[in-house]
């Protein structure tokens, strides 16, 4: 099942998200609507308050066929900067340089209820800190070095490289 996408500045976004104490039915089925949902909407990450979910639960996948699904996740170790732009599935239309690490180590559980430590660089490192700031209640908005016209996005992928 798709679940319609909360958007900003719906006050469920910034409400605190309860951790998992347990992997039930509804938690894997909630993995899979949410997951459905981000492919949907073209996304390379959710988070559960995006679906009206306020739980500790993202998924990221920048990689087809590489997907997190990251429960009660936690950022234990950060190194490393690099600004880049951001959108957000929750704040349409909108872009802008938000500065994250580029190495990260994120200790979270899987499906099956495995504590796993995990290293990510670059743009998955990027996805991830972004999906986890909405787990607490943060977007990428309020970080936001510079906004970028939609218009101009093209233009700022081709000066980059
Ligand atoms: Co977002």
């Amino acid at each position: 099942m798709q679940y319609p996408i909360v958007i900003a500045p719906d006050p469920i976004l910034r409400k605190e998200n309860q951790e998992v104490t347990a992997i039930t039915d509804e938690l894997l089925q909630l993995l899979d609507d949410m997951y459905e949902t981000m492919l949907a909407n073209d996304g390379v990450g959710i988070a559960a308050p995006q679906v009206g979910k306020n739980l500790q639960v993202a998924i990221v996948e920048v990689e087809e066929g590489d997907r997190f699904e990251l429960i009660n996740p936690k950022i234990i170790q950060k190194s490393g900067a690099d600004i880049d732009v951001e959108g957000c599935l929750s704040i349409p239309h909108t872009y802008g340089t938000v500065e994250r690490a580029t190495e990260i180590t994120v200790r979270y559980f899987d499906r099956e209820g495995e504590e796993i430590e995990v290293q990510a660089y670059d743009f998955l490192a990027r996805a991830m800190q972004h999906e986890i700031d909405h787990l607490q209640g943060a977007l990428f908005t309020d970080k936001v070095i510079e906004y970028i016209a939609e218009e101009d996005l093209e233009d700022y992928y081709a000066e980059e490289e």
